[in-house]
């Protein structure tokens, strides 16, 4: 216990050194809800050997009070993360960029909040010990998931309303929200967030359309039934489930050949303003970077179209292969340097406005194209 607790303030004091952690109440939040009551038996970041807690306690609690997600569930089923590599569909997120978005959630007392992505049940528990389990609804899609949150958030002493369902739709019956907070990646905002939140209330959520590696958004309801925010930081999180980019699959389609000037890694390393003008200029794209030795291939995937772009070491040109609909790669390369042309905005100058029809990401004010 001892060892526990010595971690989590440690924990806390490097989230509040690197500037993460600034809030009395979410600290208290963090020693109150410890974050190893909802780690798995088997904790594994991704990277390196997965650590048993009865093998290595020590090791697990080191790995537990780190800086990294803990992966809890591979390809939408599998828990057994010995069976190998999959796509990670669920974990404990990482300490910073949970507190990140309870910071940016500006949580007050009585506030109703959604939970969207009940995961292991950590963010659900913060928020209950934050504003009360009566009045946090949590939404996870996976039942087993959800289960298992229940148990780690019971053990924790916290009860906030668990729900099985897809929490694109909210969960209306506990509406209307204060508050909403998104643990898992949406490349479009669920208009039904919106309309379940009061005039005033704040939506937190990971936003990804597919360029970079995601970003912060924390949107603000408008009377009128918009919400209109700003992109406030870095975020990698796992895609809500029907929002998840297509997979690489080139088969189906005819590429044309190419050449290009321009090395792909210039749009595969794209700052994040840079991500965020493509993202919109290019919906529903995914760009993808794999490195092989000095190697990189930028691939670029629609459900309509794909193309890619390999950067080798010391050559002038660099081949593109292009395929379906649209000229992916052309597409992007437009994008980018319309992006260099209005001086290459951050991310923080971009911003992104709701409304039923869909959104629509602004450079500076909203209404004007990035
Ligand atoms: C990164 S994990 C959440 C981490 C969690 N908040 C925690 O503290 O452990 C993302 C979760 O979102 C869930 N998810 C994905 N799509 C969803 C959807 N449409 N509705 C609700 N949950 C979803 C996944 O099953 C996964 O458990």
């Amino acid at each position: 216990m001892e060892d526990v607790t010595r971690r989590a303030d440690a924990l806390i004091e490097r989230l509040a050194a690197a500037g993460w952690l600034t809030r009395d109440a979410v600290k208290a939040a963090l020693r109150d809800v410890p974050r190893h009551l909802f780690a798995p038996p088997v904790a594994w970041t991704g990277d390196g050997e997965p650590v048993g807690e009865s093998a290595d306690p020590e090791r697990w609690l080191d790995l537990v009070y780190g800086n990294e997600a803990i992966i809890t569930q591979l390809d939408d089923g599998a828990t057994d993360l010995a069976a190998g590599a999959g796509r990670f569909t669920s974990s404990l997120s990482a300490a910073s960029t949970v507190v990140s978005l309870l910071e940016l959630l500006d949580v007050e007392t009585g506030h109703r909040i959604l939970d969207v992505g009940t995961g292991t049940g950590w963010t659900a528990g913060l928020l209950a010990r934050l504003v009360g389990s009566e009045n946090v609804t949590s939404v996870e899609i996976d039942p087993v998931i959800s289960k298992s949150a229940a148990a780690n958030l019971e053990r924790a002493g916290y009860r906030p309303r668990l729900i099985v369902g897809d929490g694109a739709l909210g969960w209306a019956p506990a509406s209307v929200y204060d508050r909403v907070h998104a643990t898992c990646a949406v490349a479009r905002v669920p208009y039904a967030w919106i309309e379940q939140t009061r005039p005033g209330g704040v939506i937190v959520t990971p936003y990804d359309p597919g360029f970079g590696s995601g970003h912060e958004l924390r949107l603000v309801v408008m009377p009128d039934g918009t919400a209109v925010g700003r992109f406030t930081g870095h975020a990698s999180y796992m895609m809500m489930r029907a929002q998840r980019h297509p997979s690489w699959d080139t088969a189906d389609l005819r590429a044309a050949r190419s050449t290009t000037a321009v090395d792909p890694r210039t749009i595969g390393y794209a700052p994040a303003g840079a991500d965020l003008a493509m993202g919109a200029a290019l919906p529903g794209v995914w760009a993808r970077g794999v490195h092989d030795g000095g190697r990189y291939t930028l691939r670029l995937r629609a459900q309509d179209a794909w193309a890619v772009a390999r950067y080798e070491p010391g050559r002038d040109t660099y081949e593109v292969e292009q395929a379906g609909e649209r000229p992916l790669w052309d597409l992007a390369v437009s994008a980018y340097f319309d992006w260099v042309a209005r001086r290459s905005p951050g991310r923080d100058r971009f911003g992104l406005t709701v409304t039923p029809a869909g959104d629509e990401v602004w450079l500076d004010m909203p209404g004007s194209t990035p």
